[in-house]
């Protein structure tokens, strides 16, 4: 039968996939799904900061090396995620005050981390979410103690150690070309790639409220400025069939939109529990939404 990741492939893309780790796949009836039905994994919790150097020069690669070795061993393709994020992030990092022992313990954590699973992950998100919603770089760590050049040092650092990967940057709230976050990213990235930053890519996670309006425009604004886009990490309150065709028909419709990666499988399992944003249930039956969209794809 086909699967929501075959379908999608045949029009042209390059996966619709899912969020995962070692307990979600540990949940018989969400690998299955997963198994079945998609074809690329981005880990949710295991590639980041505080799973992978919870101290100093101190690594701990067994939650990320599940995922990456699910994904070699049943024929997904992995996104990578994240190098750099104000989340997830030890006390010890956020505690430097010094730029050039930060810039040091950024680029090792860097060199290593994208380095254990170079030649493994199709993209990697470098940074996820510096952007405030005025469209301009957001108070973190890094911009604090290093300024805004902590940015070329992650994608350059990125490019060292995974030299094959493409390169992303991450971020909510970019569904609307109107937002000031969206605009503001776009020109900033079309700065940073002529300045030779190398950032391929840009990911737009479309957390979404129900009642989906502009996501085509924004990918296309977002397109403008690098080879490639994505939606990485998509959910939709309440799940309402035609707000998930309006997603998926946006990506069709951008040729630089090269996959979508829903944020979870089941409900059960989502970072927004009461909202009810997945393809499929609590109990892990397929939705309204999920038909509707391998009928769209047919
Ligand atoms: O690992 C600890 C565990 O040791 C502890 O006992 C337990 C008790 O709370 O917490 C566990 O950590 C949780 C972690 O997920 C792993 O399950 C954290 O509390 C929890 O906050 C964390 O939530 C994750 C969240 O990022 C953190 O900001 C979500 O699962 C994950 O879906 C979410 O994903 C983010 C993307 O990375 C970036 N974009 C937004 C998206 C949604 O917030």
């Amino acid at each position: 039968s086909t699967s929501l990741n075959s379908a999608f492939v045949a029009k042209g893309k390059k996966y619709f996939g899912t969020c995962a780790d070692q307990g979600t796949l540990g949940n018989t009836q969400t690998k299955a799904i997963i198994d079945a039905d998609f074809g690329q994994v981005t880990p949710e919790n295991s590639m980041k900061w505080d799973a992978t150097e919870p101290s100093k020069g101190s690594f701990s690669f067994s939650g990320s090396d599940y995922l990456a070795d699910y994904a070699t061993e049943n024929g997904k393709m992995l996104r990578c995620h994240t190098l750099l994020w104000h989340n997830q992030l030890p006390s010890w990092v956020s505690a430097i005050t010094d730029a050039t022992e930060l810039t040091s313990v950024l680029e090792n954590h860097i060199a290593t981390v994208a380095g254990r699973y170079a030649g493994k992950c199709y993209a990697w998100d470098v940074v996820n979410e510096i952007f405030g919603e005025d469209g301009k770089l957001e108070s973190n760590v890094f911009l604090d103690v290093i300024g805004d050049g902590y940015v070329k040092i992650a994608f350059d650092a990125a490019k060292k150690a995974a030299p094959d990967a493409k390169l992303y940057i991450n971020d909510f709230n970019l569904d609307d070309p109107a937002y000031a976050k969206t605009s503001g990213l776009a020109a900033q990235v079309k700065e940073w790639v002529a300045a030779g930053v190398p950032i391929d890519g840009i990911g737009s996670q479309t957390h979404l409220g129900a009642g989906v309006t502009t996501t085509q425009a924004a990918l296309e604004l977002l397109a403008e400025s690098v080879d490639e886009v994505a939606i990485t990490e998509l959910d939709i309150a309440g799940a309402a069939a035609t707000d998930y065709e309006e997603v998926i028909n946006a990506c069709l419709a951008v040729d630089k939109c090269v996959g979508i990666t829903e944020w979870g499988v089941s409900d059960s399992q989502s970072w927004r529990p009461n909202e009810n944003p997945l393809l499929f249930d609590g109990s892990f039956e397929p939705k309204a939404a999920y038909t509707s969209l391998l009928s769209l794809l047919a």
